[in-house]
């Protein structure tokens, strides 16, 4: 009798299988996938990911390194509710700023755990993953699931609703240098179809002692209201990180940077939304990480991964 592989062979092969899809599969189909705004029959099986049924979770690829399952260990929220303020700035794609989103200490807290297990952060190119400075210099850390860490992960999936085939990837934390940078990227892949893709990023700023190293989206537009000079850099402020050139995929930005700049500050946090109800990606969401002119930044993504069940075809 053919031998039916067991559980850990499952496992294994999912672990692989993971990064293959995100990282090699996807960037090859983006072309293919993501370049319409209108549905592609690809996403059929999907249909509409804000209606999708809130049927028992199935994820068969749950992998605790690459994501936070709700495992019902128990944690504590000393503090809660935490009383952020949310203001609007785009209804497509939703984007949204959270003011306080962290309190001081527990920005301090995920700044102490992460400070000895910082490693290079990497990029993937489509086949390798490597370290590129002139793409991306900062480092990163794998943050351990403690307390603090446990109620952001349930702050988020509060603050997005508790929806259901949505989870919580493990939150690295991003310390980025005089000079570090990320250039201007997507954090969706076009992968919905194939199984998942990342739905939200929230852009937490951890620690922001320094100059320089604002978030920028190219295809934003300046909100009216003067308000939101207290999170974005507005015209004639000075701004010593627009003197640099900043190599980006696209070349050399400009001196004047094109669309919005988010200032970093702590505690604070940029929300948006990757994918259209179809599944696809908004290119609106193109971002970067201007470099750190002085002193350092620290960022912390949290990112949600959206994941409906397979359905069963019928034939
Ligand atoms: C950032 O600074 C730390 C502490 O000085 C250092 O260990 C690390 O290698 C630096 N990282 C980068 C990317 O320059």
């Amino acid at each position: 009798m053919a031998s039916i592989p067991n559980i850990s062979t499952l496992f294994t092969w999912a672990l692989y299988f993971i990064p293959i899809y995100i990282f090699i599969l996807d960037p090859l189909l983006r072309p293919f996938v993501s370049q319409s705004t209108t549905p592609s029959s690809d996403y059929n099986h999907v249909n509409d990911i804000w209606a999708t049924s809130d049927s028992a979770p199935e994820l068969n690829l749950v992998d605790d390194t690459l994501l936070s399952p709700e495992d019902g260990v128990p944690f504590n929220c000393p503090g809660e509710p935490a009383g952020y303020k949310v203001h609007l700035l785009s209804r497509t794609p939703l984007i949204l700023y959270l003011e306080n989103f962290l309190r001081d200490e527990e920005a301090d807290h995920l700044v102490d755990i992460s400070v000895n297990k910082y490693t290079p952060s990497i990029i993937y190119d489509g086949v390798t993953q490597k370290v590129d400075p002139s793409a991306r210099l900062s480092d990163r850390a794998l943050l351990d699931r403690d307390d603090t860490v446990r109620c952001l992960e349930d702050r988020a999936r509060a603050f997005q609703g508790w929806r259901p085939h949505l989870y919580i990837e493990r939150m690295w934390a991003q310390r980025y240098n005089v000079s570090g940078h990320y250039r201007h990227h997507y954090d969706w892949t076009g992968s919905l179809a194939l199984g998942g893709d990342r739905l939200s990023t929230f852009m937490v700023y951890l620690g922001a002692d320094c100059e320089g190293g604002g978030t920028n989206f190219p295809r934003l537009k300046m909100p009216p209201g003067k308000q939101w000079c207290q999170f974005l850099e507005c015209e004639g402020e000075e701004d010593s990180s627009s003197e640099e050139q900043f190599e980006s995929i696209d070349g050399v930005i400009p001196k004047h940077k094109p669309g919005i700049t988010f200032k970093p500050i702590k505690g604070n946090a940029i929300f948006w939304e990757n994918l259209r109800s179809d599944g696809s990606g908004y290119e609106e969401t193109w971002h970067a990480s201007y470099p750190v002119t002085s002193g350092t930044k620290v960022g912390l993504n949290i990112w949600s991964w959206y994941q409906p069940p397979k359905q069963t075809r019928r034939g």
